[in-house]
């Protein structure tokens, strides 16, 4: 460890410490979805639908750490972004009636900033790190201990004088999301008890979630609008309480207010999305694959780059959903459109030597 490291680990104890937490923690807050739609966001086990598997054995693993008065072992969530892994971590907490903190990865840049963090949790308390497998090598060496035994190495001074300090912490529960669990290392993922994948919501869950919704905002959207909603909706629960809004705006300026399914799907068209959810960007990468590359294969980096898109955004919001509805395929040589996305697009199917092999 180099001096320069050594120092930083020195002022998790001197007056930067309670700031750099503060900057740590207060990550979530700026979350836009998290102040808009923070009324939606369900609270308690009972008001988040679906994920039906993973509900009942969190429920179980917290009322069973809730009797034994023990801190409930650590959870990790992956899945692709907006599918309630941010909502569970909350309820989590909720349900053991312990405080939440939350950060992300790329806000702890520093192994003070973590120092920090841990040293100021409660015993039993919720420690939630959005976006896990951003964290640092150098973070992650912190992270470990405090996970395994509860407690923090530092090293303090240098050379020949360098000693290892133990300092114990309380015990807690880390709960870490993740949209890319690929990238996990190894002993990280490891030292996580509970893992759960989200996965993708049935339409008739998301109707009933656009329901609540529509509920707690007080708009006026009958059954079959909901589903329509639902529909188009990408599996997903954030993209369904965005489009809610969206077509009641619509639906206020258009149509007094009341969202039927007739004006759901005219206010979805005017928003580009197709009544399979896929929107502009859905459209063009699918599209350019076809026209410019035969259909594909073709690797990802060159079709970032000639949407001008960054290659994690589709990797993480793109992709997911149109490998999951069959419209690519993910190949050894790269990806390829699939006959149904040829379809759906209105486009002639080519004669190819077949898909190449899925991995
Ligand atoms: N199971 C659910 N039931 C009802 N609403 C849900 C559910 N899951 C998510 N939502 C809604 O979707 C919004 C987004 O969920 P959340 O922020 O928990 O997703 P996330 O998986 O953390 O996303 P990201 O990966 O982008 O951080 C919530 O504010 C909430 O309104
Ligand atoms: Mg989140």
């Amino acid at each position: 460890m180099s001096d320069h490291d050594t120092h930083e680990d020195l002022e998790i104890w001197g007056e930067t410490s309670e700031l750099s937490m503060q900057r740590v923690v207060d990550t979530l807050t700026t979350d836009d979805d998290e102040q808009v739609v923070s009324s939606l966001r369900p609270s308690k086990f009972d008001e988040y639908v679906g994920q039906s598997h993973v509900k009942s054995n969190l429920q179980i693993s917290c009322s069973a750490s809730k009797r034994r008065e023990e801190s409930m072992d650590h959870v990790l969530l992956h899945g692709p972004p907006g599918l309630g892994k941010t909502s569970l971590a909350r309820i989590i907490a909720g349900e053991l009636g312990v405080g939440f903190k939350g950060t992300s990865g790329p806000a702890i840049e520093r192994p003070g900033d973590l120092a920090a963090v841990l040293t100021s949790l409660a015993a039993r308390d919720v420690l939630f790190i959005d976006e896990i497998h951003r964290l640092s090598r150098a973070i992650e060496e912190v992270l470990y201990p405090a996970m395994e035994d509860f407690e923090l190495d530092i090293i303090i001074g240098a050379g020949a004088a360098a000693r290892s300090v133990k300092i114990p912490l309380k015990p807690f529960t880390l709960v870490g999301a993740t949209t890319r669990s690929g990238l996990l290392t190894s002993p990280l993922r490891d030292r996580f008890g509970i893992i759960h994948r989200l996965d993708f919501y049935s339409r008739e869950d998301l109707a009933s979630i656009v329901r609540r919704s529509a509920g707690i905002l007080a708009i006026s959207c009958d059954d079959e609008a909901c589903k329509e909603i639902a529909s188009r909706a990408r599996g997903t629960p954030r993209i369904a309480n965005r489009l809610l809004k969206r077509v009641r705006d619509f639906a206020e300026e258009c149509a007094d207010g009341v969202i039927s399914r007739d004006v759901a799907a005219q206010a979805l068209g005017l928003l580009d999305i197709d009544e399979l959810g896929l929107d502009r960007t859905d459209r063009a990468f699918l599209s350019l694959i076809i026209d410019k590359f035969d259909g594909g294969p073709v690797g990802i980096e060159t079709v970032a780059a000639a949407l001008g898109e960054d290659r994690d955004t589709l990797e993480d919001v793109f992709e997911p959903y149109l490998l999951q509805e069959g419209f690519l395929a993910r190949t050894k040589r790269g990806r390829e459109v699939t006959d149904r996305a040829y379809r759906h697009l209105g486009k002639q199917p080519q004669q190819r030597g077949g898909q190449g092999t899925l991995f």
